[in-house]
């Protein structure tokens, strides 16, 4: 397999990371749990959240983080009470109304990945035009994951793929893994080195699934909204004394 095809990849060529991720995935969990504990509502906790959301911004594009993936609503949260759904929506439409100029003066190129059919169009139009107006950007490479789910992505790619090249479904013995690459929802950047996931559950809940296969998995107690750089900090320090071996043994890694 050419390498030069398959920048990323990590089952088809070795990556050589440094000690800083080039890639961090966060499921930004405890928003709920967060609020309930003070007893608030929980809708208090997804306004906190968003702090969050500004402050781990900021913290990584100051230690040079290339790409930022936050998994903002999974396309199983529609399972949630309409009340929270419609005030998670509502949020989404006032945040890019409000702080898309102040992403852009940090330099962040803003991307939303996942099913984006499924939203009003006033949303949708207020992604594409944040999307536009963040094109030129390259500080720091910020996607938001709504109504996005990892086997959702592979079965997107799948089908765009074989409908792109029908002589495939005659011949599936010829698909290979590259050829599904471009078409997947995060094809534009790495793997992520380092996936954090706050609020204390230990699990992926359905997100990139594809792209986590080698990716270091780091999770902590922290409810989001009490999350920001020091906690990001600490999570840096637990990547750096990983050793990412790809399948090889530390031997090799060392010798
Ligand atoms: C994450 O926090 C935010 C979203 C899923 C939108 P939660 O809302 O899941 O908070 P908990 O897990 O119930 O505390
Ligand atoms: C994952 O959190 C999705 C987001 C953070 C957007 P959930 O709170 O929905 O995950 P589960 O249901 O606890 O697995
Ligand atoms: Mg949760």
């Amino acid at each position: 397999m050419p390498s030069s095809t398959t920048p990323g990849s990590s089952t088809l060529t070795i990556p050589t990371p440094g000690d800083i991720p080039r890639h961090v995935a966060i499921i930004m969990d405890g928003n709920g749990r967060w609020a309930t504990k003070r007893y608030l509502p929980r809708t208090a906790g997804h306004i906190r959240g968003l702090q969050a959301v500004r402050r781990v911004v900021e913290a990584c594009g100051k230690r040079g983080v290339e790409y930022l993936t936050l998994f903002a609503f999974s396309s199983e949260n529609w399972r949630r009470p309409p009340e929270e759904v419609n005030f998670l929506m509502r949020l989404f439409v006032q945040t890019l109304e409000k702080q898309v100029d102040k992403l852009s003066e940090q330099g962040v190129r803003l991307r939303v990945v996942g099913d984006l059919s499924a939203f009003e169009p006033h949303l949708r139009e207020l992604i594409d035009d944040a999307v536009a107006r963040t094109r030129h950007n390259s500080a720091l490479h910020l996607t938001i994951a709504a109504n996005y789910g990892g086997r959702w992505d592979i079965l997107q790619a799948l089908r765009t793929m074989l409908a792109k090249h029908p002589e495939l479904s005659q011949h599936p013995e010829n698909i290979e893994e590259a050829m599904l690459l471009p078409y997947l929802a995060m094809a534009f950047a790495p793997e992520p080195d380092l996936f954090i996931r706050t609020g204390g559950e230990q699990r992926i809940s359905n997100f990139m699934i594809w792209q986590l296969a080698y990716t270091e998995l780091y999770f902590c107690e922290d409810f989001w909204p009490d999350f920001g750089a020091r906690q990001i900090e600490a999570a840096f320090e637990w990547y750096r004394t990983r050793e990412r071996r790809f399948g090889r043994t530390s031997a090799q890694l060392n010798g």
